[in-house]
């Protein structure tokens, strides 16, 4: 359990706020390419760890994100008009560029030096690795690149990118990241799985009750679940947990995946899937490689908007299967097909996130054995946090080498996660050249 103000630190990200800065000293992935297909494109609303901001990109290619209303009379730039490498507000025609300079001010005397003295907030973007990055911290800290993660060093045919909307906070979303002792149950599915010859593969289902160690490192901590296989040994699944938010999850094959989660506000967040793989294309039809009710997924969703109950509004996809209609849950499958009744597993994951309200009560938790992974991120996200606030900052931050780092799913016979790395060193480490 967390102490109430614990749970207050590690959930706040508005501006100010502890863990709010901690975020604002890493490149956050917060725009899919799809968002802005082209340049002149419309701009699109988002809302990052707490602010409202407007997307766009320009005619030279270059996306802006910046806040999301005009200075001269706090107008919508959503509305605005995108041309000639600058978003033009329509309310009264200024116009700023993708750093947030206002070239043009129509509606001033042309001798006037207004123009000059007015900027808007506006953030360094990238584009690498298959999605837009922000950096909303001080320019002084900004680091020079962003992590070096395995999805973005692939070729763009062999990765696949998805962003959703989730109705919960950051922490929740991640923590079923992290937690693998449920996937005994919670994705449990009764079903053949055809990546493996037709046969359920059950190796992790035989143990229920995995030991769970956690070995820390520069850019977050591995953490092996160890269950105990029939035929003797250990089946081993170790999950790479990189700051802030992002998780590599052990597969056994080809493509692999990674989750990560940047909060929009308190009580929502941005989830992004990468799956990747080394080995060729990754096939354009995902359902020919993840099983059915399996993987990625969730396969129903559409570009929408979100309404905030503040008045406002951001563009981003949004989930069919959703609390409101208990993600299609449906009892009889659940009696014969999967453990839930639910399709999909981050819809299964969602059902239990977003289930715990927007913000979940820790200080009402009871934790086993099987949440060390869970506690070993808290406390290092609130001590990093804190110690931040005593200007020490996050190593990993500006350390984009560290995330060279791959998850990994073995039956060994050792029964420690440090003989484990040491073993597989060549297959949790990411080669200089990745292809
Ligand atoms: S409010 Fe944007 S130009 Fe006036
Ligand atoms: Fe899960």
């Amino acid at each position: 359990m967390l102490s109430a103000a614990d749970n207050a630190l590690i959930t706040q990200t508005n501006p100010g706020t502890p863990m709010g800065e901690l975020f604002r000293r890493f490149w956050l992935p917060v725009v899919h390419p799809d968002e802005l297909p082209e340049p002149d494109c419309p701009p699109i609303r988002i809302r990052v760890l707490g602010e409202d901001l407007v997307a766009f990109r320009d005619t030279n290619g270059q996306v802006g994100i910046m806040e999301a209303f005009c200075p001269h009379r706090r107008a919508p730039l959503f509305y605005g008009r995108n041309e000639e490498c600058g978003l033009r507000c329509v309310y009264h025609g200024w116009k700023f560029d993708a750093a947030g300079n206002c070239i043009d001010m129509p509606n001033e005397p042309a001798e006037s030096d207004f123009s000059s003295k007015v900027k808007l907030q506006a953030y360094p973007t990238r584009e690498w690795g298959g999605v837009i990055w922000v950096y909303m911290g001080p320019a002084e800290h900004m680091p020079a690149d962003p992590p070096a993660m395995e999805w973005g060093l692939v070729a763009p045919s062999q990765r696949r990118v998805v962003k959703n909307f989730q109705e919960c906070n950051y922490l929740q979303a991640l923590e079923g990241d992290i937690d693998t002792a449920h996937v005994s149950y919670l994705h449990q599915s009764f079903r053949p799985d055809p990546r493996n010859g037709g046969v359920v593969r059950d190796v992790g289902r035989v143990d229920k009750a995995p030991k769970l160690m956690v070995l820390h490192h520069d850019a977050g901590f591995a953490y092996g679940g160890r269950r105990n296989v029939r035929e003797g040994g250990y089946y081993w699944r170790v999950t790479q947990f990189l700051w802030p938010t992002y998780a590599f999850i052990p597969a056994f094959s080809w493509p692999k995946t990674c989750t990560y989660t940047v909060p929009v506000d308190d009580h929502h967040c941005f989830r992004f899937s990468f799956a990747y793989t080394i080995e060729g294309d990754l096939p354009t039809d995902a359902r020919s490689w993840i099983a059915p009710g399996e993987g990625l997924g969730p396969w129903s969703r559409h570009y929408g908007q979100h309404w905030f109950e503040d008045g406002l509004c951001i563009d981003t996809w949004l989930l069919e299967q959703n609390k409101r209609n208990h993600y299609f849950l449906d009892r009889q499958r659940q009696r014969t097909e999967s453990f839930t009744g639910i399709e999909g597993i981050p819809t299964q994951d969602r059902a239990m996130t977003e289930g715990m309200g927007f913000i979940c009560d820790r200080t009402r938790e009871r934790l086993g054995t099987t949440d060390v992974a869970v506690i070993a991120a808290r406390r290092g996200l609130i001590d990093m946090a804190r110690a931040l606030e005593k200007s020490v900052e996050p190593y990993s931050a500006t350390h984009a080498e560290a995330y060279r780092l791959r998850a990994l799913d073995v039956v060994t016979p050792d029964g420690e996660l440090g003989p484990v790395l040491e073993r597989y060193r060549d297959e949790v480490s990411v080669p200089v050249q990745v292809n």
